[in-house]
């Protein structure tokens, strides 16, 4: 779907509104916006219907008496990693925007580039030197390799492309009537760009593709204000000629706006999968991580991690060590102590890509691999060990707890607070509950806000200071940091040297 936001001077939304590509724009045919191709590990979107839904939006909008001229900025966010193609010739009728006339074609989600990936990995020296330059290891889904894989099948096409954009800055293309630069923030996802000296990457583009350096336009600070919006908009919706438009982020970064995360903070999304968003001042970048350039502060950097199998493995502990009940399950976690006497578990039920491994693992008091443990301890070592997972690997990223550290929780399990009272013991920090429902939206409606002060130095902190603070769900228990720290320092240590299988962890 495309959805918009509007906040006001107070931070206050006072307009919101949705399009949903497979009913709203039927004639496209999409599935959940996207078309799956018959290899069914492409997958692409008409980028026609995208023009439309903007159309359709903004006639919503206009037949709801919203008020355009009062708009000051606007920003956006788009799936990360998607490219569109312009065809050469497509920046001249960008500039006279004619939004009936498809542009292009996209791709992304895709997962048929694994030769490109291999490829440019070991063009730059393996795994860990493109992720020391990029953040990222070569990943099938991101830019470079999808513009890798349309230039090798399709050369043709590609030598007639002038310009490639993220789908981010394609929404910023169309509001600027000119093409728009891609953002470091949202750059960061693309295995092209030196995420420290925030330039592309001369080897990875040389891996990737021929002239790619022209059709790409320099990246651009994300907080940077583009220019003003086209005056397509301004004669058709009535917008102010004065109406800025901030650089275009990812979905990722616009969510970490929205849910106004700051230095030391760190936000769990706790679903079928979980993912962790960190805040870092000086990131060591881990195969095993994405590393981003900030979108809101351009000293500094984002991390995400993932892992594949979150609320599936604690729903298979639950049914079988807890008779299927949550009840029973936070009983567990409540009858046994925060460290659980120093019994320790992992559990990847199914190959995991943080990190790559697979196995159930027991570990007792003394080190010793066993094979099982009571109930109780069981559901306590599978909880205190995803946590424990998560602290290893953000501080390996060079994550840094803080005072004033503040944990987000999201997601299907932050509604049951014992578990959420074992994820504030492990990072001896009080955890929040956000809704992040409209997170990459309402984000890029504060990123709005706060590119109209960001070249006066005006922190984006500053500038969201009074929105909706979070709720406070549970506070770290009492000597939890002295149990949770001397375990973590212990184990972490004594089982990655005891399975050496669980490497990395
Ligand atoms: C990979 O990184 C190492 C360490 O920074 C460097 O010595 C090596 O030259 C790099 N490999 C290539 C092929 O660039
Ligand atoms: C957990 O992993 C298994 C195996 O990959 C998969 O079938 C299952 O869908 C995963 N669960 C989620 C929620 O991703
Ligand atoms: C990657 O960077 C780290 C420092 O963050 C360094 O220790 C390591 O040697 C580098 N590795 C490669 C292969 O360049």
């Amino acid at each position: 779907q495309l959805k918009v936001v509007a906040i006001n001077e107070n931070l206050d939304l006072v307009h919101q509104n949705h399009v949903l590509f497979d009913s709203e724009l039927p004639e496209f045919r999409t599935q959940g916006g996207v078309h799956v191709q018959a290899d069914k590990l492409t997958v692409t979107s008409p980028v026609l219907m995208w023009v439309k839904a903007l159309d359709l939006i903004l006639d919503k909008m206009k037949d709801a008496g919203f008020d355009f001229s009062s708009v000051r900025a606007l920003s956006g966010s788009g799936q990360q990693h998607g490219s569109v193609y312009w065809k050469k010739g497509a920046g001249q009728v960008l500039k006279q925007l004619d939004p009936g006339r498809p542009l292009g074609n996209v791709l992304w989600m895709d997962s048929s580039t694994s030769e490109q990936c291999s490829s440019l990995e070991s063009a730059v020296g393996g795994a860990q030197n493109l992720t020391n330059i990029t953040g990222s290891r070569a990943y099938e889904r991101f830019t470079g390799n999808q513009i890798a894989k349309i230039q090798q099948s399709n050369p043709e096409k590609y030598s007639e492309t002038e310009r490639i954009s993220l789908v981010s800055s394609f929404g910023a293309s169309l509001f600027r009537g000119d093409y728009a630069a891609v953002d470091y923030s949202d750059g960061s996802g693309m295995n092209l760009m030196d995420i420290f000296s925030k330039k592309w990457a001369q080897p990875c583009l040389e891996a990737t593709a021929p002239h790619l350096e022209a059709k790409l336009g320099a990246p651009l600070v994300s907080t940077a204000v583009l220019g003003e919006v086209s005056s397509y908009y301004v004669t058709r919706y009535g917008f102010s000629p004065d109406c800025k438009v901030v650089a275009f982020t990812g979905d990722n970064p616009g969510s970490l706006a929205g849910m106004r995360l700051r230095e030391g903070d760190i936000a769990v999304s706790l679903g079928t999968s979980d993912t962790v968003f960190l805040w870092i001042k000086e990131p060591r970048p881990t195969i095993e991580g994405h590393v981003f350039c900030n979108p809101v502060d351009s000293d500094s950097y984002m991390a995400l991690i993932c892992y594949k199998n979150g609320s599936f493995t604690r729903e298979r502990i639950r049914n079988e060590r807890a008779g299927g009940s949550w009840d029973t399950f936070s009983r567990a976690l409540n009858a046994t102590p925060v460290g659980n006497d120093g019994n320790l578990g992992i559990y990847f039920d199914t190959l995991e890509i943080t990190p790559s491994a697979v196995g159930v693992y027991r570990v007792n008091e003394q080190d010793q691999t066993v094979e099982g443990f009571p109930g109780e301890v069981e559901i306590r070592a599978l909880v205190e060990g995803q946590f424990l997972a998560k602290r290893v690997h953000a501080e390996k990223l060079g994550y840094k707890i803080m005072p004033g550290t503040q944990i987000l929780a999201t997601g299907g399990a932050s509604s049951n607070t014992d578990i959420l009272q074992v994820l504030s013991d492990v990072f001896n920090a009080p955890v929040y509950t956000i809704d992040v429902a409209n997170s990459a939206c309402l984000g890029c409606a504060y990123r709005a806000a706060h590119g109209l002060v960001a070249g006066r130095g005006v922190p984006f902190s500053e500038v969201v200071c009074n929105a909706p603070e979070p709720k406070l769900a549970v506070k770290p228990t009492l000597g939890a940091s002295k149990v949770g720290l001397i375990r973590f320092l212990k184990k972490s240590g004594r089982v990655s040297l005891q399975l050496v299988s669980v490497q990395g962890w």
